[in-house]
Order: C-alpha cells, then sequence, then structure tokens
C-alpha cells in the first residue's frame, strides 16, 4: 500500500543559486590535466565568496566516459579520475559547514554498456536481467523501427551474442533502461536513497522525460533536415520515445522518497530541437512531481529585449503555481557569452544577462565560470574529445567548446593544472580569470558577486510577486513584491537612451554611477530601485 502521509518538506530550494561545475574542467589537484573532488574541494571558499548555495555536479560516478560520466557503469561509486568515496564525503562536509548544499547528476534513462545490469542482460536471452534493457528482433534484418538517438544514426545496436537489437537512444555505449520493469525502479530508488543518506541534497535528473517508450514501437514522424539548429542531423520528432505519460506517476514516487530527505530534483526534458516550456512544467505536476524542471528555450533567444521578456513571460505562466529555474548556460550549449559577443558591447550584455539570472522569479543556475565572462574555448579537430563533435565535425563542432578548463589567474594553464589539460585552456586566460577580475571591482566577477549578495538581503528577489511594468521595445523591465517591499528592476537591451519611465524609491543598484533617478536610461543601462509598497 502507498503511504499516504505527504510530508511536508521545507522550500530551501526555491531559495537557492546554484553553480553547475563540470568536475572534469573546474580544478585539477593531482596534475594529471583533469579536474577531480579534491581541486572542487580547494575552491569550497571561492565558492563561498562569490555567494552561491547550492552546486550540482554533472556525473562522478563510475563511467568508461564515452559520454564523459554521463555513461555509469556504478552508481554508488565514484570515478577514480576524480578520486575515492573519502574525498566525496570530505566535499560533502566541506560544502555543508558552508552551508552549501549539493546535488548529483542522475542518468538513470540508461546505464553505460559496461554496467553489471547489462553485461548480464546481453549475455543471453534467458538472462534474469534480459528485460532491464529494451531488446527488439530486427524486421526482415533491419532494425525493428526508425527511431533515432540523439547523438543521430539508429537507436538500434544489433548485438550477435543473443542476435538482438538493443535501444540506446544516446550512444551505443548508453543502453536504455526498460523503465517498464518494477525491478529497474526498485534498484534505481535503492541507489537514489543511497546518496541521499551520504546527505545529498538533489538530483539533476538526465533526460527526464525519455524514460518511457511507445509499448508499440510506433515510427517516429520525420523532420524536415536544417542546417541551422545545434543537431542538424535528427531527422525525426521524438513522438514515440520520449515524453510518454507513464513518466508522470514515476515522478510522483520519486518526489516522496526526495522529500523525506528535504532533497530537491531538477529535471532535463528533452525536445525536437529546443525547449518546450509547456513540456518542461508539465513535469512539475501540481507540486507533487520534480521540484524544478529546465526550459532550453531560454538559451535559444537572440539578443532583444522583447524576445527575451516574451520567453521569460511563457514560462513562468507555464510554470504558474509551480516554480521556475533560470539559466543561460550548460555544459551542452555554447556559452552565452560567446552567443552574445558584439564588439564593444559584450560585457555589457553579459551584465545585463547576469542581472536578469538574478533578480527574476525561480531558482537560478550559473555555470562554471559564467562568472567571469569565459567564452566558448576553440577545439581543434585534433584536440576534440566530444563523440557528438568528433561524429559530426565540421557539421558541428560538439560540446567540447563550452567544457574548456576554468580560469583561476594568469599562470600556466589558467591555473587549473600543473599537468597536461584534457582540453585546451581558452586562449584569453591571461585576460580573463579569477584572479585578475578580483582584483577589478568593476569586473563581471564583481558583479556576480554583488547581485548575488543583492538577492541574499531580499526576499523580493527571492520569493517575490513578478510582473511586468514597462513594455518598451528595448527596455526589459519587472517588479519584485514581497510584503510591503517591491523592487523595480530596468534592464536596457540596447546601446541607446531610452526614455525611463517614472520610478521613485532607492537606487538599490546601477551599472553606470546614477544618484537620481531622473533623465533617460543609458545605453546597456541596469537600474534596481526599491520601494516601500506602503509609501508608494
Ligand atoms: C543530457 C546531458 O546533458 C548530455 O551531456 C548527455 O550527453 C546526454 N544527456 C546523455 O546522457
Ligand atoms: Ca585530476
Amino acid at each position: 500500500m502507498q503511504n499516504s502521509i505527504r510530508i511536508i518538506a521545507s522550500n530551501w530550494w526555491k531559495e537557492a543559486v546554484v553553480y553547475q561545475i563540470y568536475p572534469r574542467s573546474f580544478k585539477d589537484a593531482n596534475g594529471d590535466g583533469i579536474g577531480d573532488l579534491a581541486g572542487i574541494f580547494s575552491k569550497v571558499d571561492y565558492l563561498t565568496e562569490l555567494g552561491v548555495d547550492a552546486v550540482w555536479l554533472s556525473p562522478i560516478n563510475t563511467s568508461p566516459m564515452f559520454d564523459f560520466g554521463y555513461d555509469i557503469s556504478d552508481y554508488r561509486a565514484i570515478d577514480p579520475v576524480f578520486g575515492s568515496m573519502a574525498d566525496f564525503d570530505a566535499l560533502v562536509a566541506a560544502l555543508h559547514k558552508r552551508n552549501i548544499r549539493l546535488l548529483l547528476d542522475l542518468v538513470v534513462n540508461h546505464t553505460s554498456h559496461q554496467h553489471p545490469w547489462f553485461v548480464e542482460s546481453r549475455a543471453s536471452r534467458e538472462s534474469a536481467k534480459r528485460d532491464w534493457y529494451i531488446w527488439h528482433n530486427g524486421k526482415k534484418g533491419a532494425p525493428p523501427n526508425n527511431w533515432q538517438s540523439v547523438f543521430g544514426g539508429s537507436a538500434w545496436e544489433w548485438d550477435e551474442t543473443t542476435e538482438s537489437y538493443y535501444l540506446h537512444s544516446f550512444l551505443k555505449e548508453q543502453p536504455d533502461l526498460n523503465w517498464r520493469n518494477p525491478q529497474v525502479k526498485d534498484a534505481v530508488f535503492a541507489d537514489i536513497e543511497f546518496w541521499l543518506q551520504k546527505g545529498v541534497d538533489g538530483f539533476r535528473l538526465d533526460v527526464v522525460n525519455c524514460y518511457y517508450k511507445d509499448q508499440q514501437f510506433r515510427d517516429n514522424p520525420l523532420r524536415l533536415w536544417g542546417w541551422r539548429h545545434p543537431r542538424p542531423y535528427e531527422l525525426q520528432h521524438h513522438v514515440h520515445d520520449m515524453s510518454q505519460p507513464e513518466m508522470h506517476p514515476l515522478l510522483r514516487d520519486l518526489r516522496q522518497l526526495l522529500d523525506k530527505y528535504d532533497a530537491t530534483s531538477v529535471g532535463e526534458v528533452l525536445v525536437d530541437f529546443s525547449g518546450d516550456p509547456e513540456l518542461a512544467a508539465g513535469y512539475l505536476g501540481r507540486d507533487d512531481e520534480l521540484h524544478m524542471t529546465f526550459d532550453f528555450t531560454l538559451l535559444d533567444q537572440k539578443w532583444d529585449a522583447k524576445a527575451m521578456a516574451n520567453v521569460l513571460r511563457t514560462w513562468l505562466n507555464a510554470c504558474g503555481e509551480n516554480w521556475p529555474t533560470l539559466a543561460f548556460n550548460n555544459h551542452d550549449r555554447s556559452r552565452s557569452y560567446t552567443r552574445y559577443a558584439k564588439r564593444g558591447e559584450s560585457s555589457q550584455r553579459a551584465k545585463i544577462l547576469a542581472a536578469l539570472l538574478l533578480t527574476m522569479k525561480g531558482t537560478p543556475y550559473l555555470y562554471y565560470g559564467e562568472e567571469i565572462g569565459m567564452k566558448d574555448g576553440s577545439v581543434s579537430r585534433a584536440e576534440m574529445k566530444d563523440p557528438v563533435g568528433i561524429r559530426y565535425w565540421p557539421l558541428a563542432q560538439g560540446r567540447d567548446p563550452a567544457r574548456t578548463p576554468m580560469l583561476w589567474d594568469d599562470s600556466a594553464n589558467g591555473g587549473f593544472t600543473s599537468g597536461t589539460p584534457w582540453l585546451p585552456v581558452n586562449d584569453d586566460f591571461a585576460g580573463r580569470n579569477v584572479a585578475s577580475e578580483k582584483n577589478d571591482p568593476t569586473s563581471l566577477w564583481h558583479w556576480y558577486r554583488e547581485l548575488l549578495s543583492l538577492r541574499k538581503q531580499h526576499a523580493a528577489l527571492r520569493l517575490g510577486d513578478w510582473k511586468e511594468i514597462y513594455g518598451g521595445k528595448d527596455v526589459f523591465a519587472y517588479r519584485r513584491t514581497i510584503g510591503n517591499e517591491s523592487i523595480d528592476v530596468f534592464l536596457n537591451f540596447s546601446a541607446k537612451p531610452v526614455t525611463l519611465p517614472p520610478v521613485e524609491g532607492k537606487i538599490l543598484l546601477s551599472n553606470c554611477s546614477r544618484h537620481e533617478l531622473q533623465g533617460a536610461l543609458t545605453g546597456h543601462e541596469i537600474l534596481m530601485v526599491q520601494s516601500n509598497a506602503v509609501a508608494r
């Protein structure tokens, strides 16, 4: 029988700012050129100084690294390249001591082909774990249907041993689990609980809408081929191998488990080629499925106040009573600094984006290096590591440019490693790194820090209601209100001056040493005004 008592967990995750670390690229402590847990441990004071409340680590479990950790062969162990369980425990303790929570990446749509479950499953048709994965006979010597891997090519791999096909929505080294088998759910939930008991505060769920597939294995409808999309090699709409309704009851069960530990969750919802706010918000249920999901349309916007306002309004509306997230960067996409680069305007744009991220309604997610304005690295074909980049170069560059090493200082390799970095260090590291930006009070790093601290001081920014207050072409402006505190935010996306609508109150933040609320907004001006709703 289902336990009907709903544990009322706290809402810490609504007030937190999350910092995503790609562990291979953050800090290498032992000189092998690959970032590790000891490296992250050595930077916990940096995280405190910056002012984030939680860290999300991209996968650190044992993995043969075909997809750099998104192919896990042991859910309960730490990959030796990242360190040991003792390193992990030390990191959790160090973070918790500083009131920083820890989220892990939960990659359970698929395992590695080297996971003992799959090894057993593929050994024979009679294996006890045969039905833990999705096996199918071919159709007249061809795969069972037309489903394609998100990384291109058929999603079915022929396996000689038992003369049968298995399904892999990503690489062939990432076989999909069969979530229709209750044993899979029990085993994965036990692995989740293992980490909850170790003190983990939540999970980011990889491709959370892919777990279930159409039981009749119907073909997906085809789409027109397009160059301009980040995955131009995708030739179909994932109607039957993604977003099946069975996911919702599963997430309700997961929510109960997480709430028992006051842990949170944030889901990656994959869609054909971009984001889909309605679909992403759909996995929040009635605040009884995932705590949060990402809307990737936020990463596909051009630099335009109106377009940005539209996409955020749509996302907040889709979330309704549930809680939104905000993220302009992650390990799969070109970095925002590069996406919005424009001669003479890039650094101003980065400050506007930071202000947007940290003053909008929703839990902000920063990606390592965003706070110093890291650009996409240039990674040559010879240096490339991402299997997707390697497979589709030069049609697509893959994801390595967004995964280059963190730039700590102007010493060799930007202070990332004493060895040879696994990906090249960005060539502008001497002028753009944490140490140099700390020394410059006008830097992007100081700007992020100031915004993070304002957010901490003002409940209106963390939890307040949100409403647009001005619909100009170049200015995005909104008001955050809680109790009798209200904060107005004006962001001028253009390089031109724009009339400032009438506004009263105290200037909380300005990027151009403004002292009065008269006059136009200057080009790229960022202005935050605090007013007392009662006095209004
Ligand atoms: C989404 C992750 O963000 C990406 O990096 C990974 O390659 C795929 N899921 C497969 O796990
Ligand atoms: Ca290392």
